[in-house]
């Protein structure tokens, strides 16, 4: 008759309990060796449908190499290496982005609701920073060859308060991580949060709140 270990039925419990925990850590896990992104079709699934016919370009991105161009209002600019760039990232579960900054440029806060993501500085020195649910801010300077991490979900920024430019890559558990830019999220959507709201969120009148919005919105030109 075989004999049980008394501790098999606890490695079971322990198994079972992990099992879920890792399968909803990032991305969906993936059913096939590859699915390239076939950004054109109509199909909708939770990623994108796969492609016919597949080509070494599909998994090939050239354009983390130069600095972006950062004039702009907030002096900073991310450019995405995800699957919008890079097809054959498509259920794979992570991605990647390179950001500049200028001069006391910013990475206002923002939140990935899709993915942790890990900052690796290629140059440069940055003030950075997360704030959890417990409204605990985690700050650091953080310079060349640093890494840094913001969890999945939390408000972050980055800020360049040196005097040369800073770059970092940064690297996502999500084929998309997505972005909400706080500021630009409340005061710049379409079509707008009501000026009720925001008064009453922000404790201010309706002519601040009227006043960040014309600054936010999108430049006619
Ligand atoms: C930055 O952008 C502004 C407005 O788009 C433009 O007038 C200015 O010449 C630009 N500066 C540089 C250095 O490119």
């Amino acid at each position: 008759m075989a004999t049980h270990s008394p501790l098999l039925p606890c490695a079971i419990v322990v198994v079972l309990v992990l099992l879920p925990s890792a399968s909803l850590a990032g991305d969906s896990d993936l059913l096939q060796d590859i699915c390239v992104a076939d950004l054109t079709s109509a199909v909708k699934v939770n990623g994108f449908a796969c492609k016919a016919t597949v080509t070494e370009d599909d998994f090939y991105f050239k354009g983390l190499g130069a600095a972006g161009n950062t004039n702009n209002t907030y002096g900073s600019v991310v450019t995405g290496a995800n699957v919008e760039k890079v097809p054959g990232l498509n259920t794979l579960g992570v991605s990647m982005s390179r950001i500049d900054y200028a001069p006391g440029g910013l990475n206002p806060p923002h939140i990935h609701p899709r993915a942790t993501e890990m900052i690796f500085v290629l140059q440069g020195t940055l003030d950075v920073g997360f704030i959890t649910t417990g409204n605990k801010l985690v700050a650091k300077t953080i310079t060349t060859g640093d890494v840094f991490v913001c969890p999945r979900g939390l408000v972050h920024f980055q800020k360049n308060n040196g005097n040369v430019p800073a770059a970092v890559i940064s690297a996502f558990n999500s084929q998309l991580p997505g972005t909400q830019s706080l500021a630009m999220t409340l005061f710049a959507a379409t079509p707008e949060v009501p000026n009720n709201v925001l008064t009453k969120a922000f404790q201010v009148g309706t002519k601040e709140v009227e006043k960040i919005k014309s600054r936010l919105a999108p430049k006619k030109s």
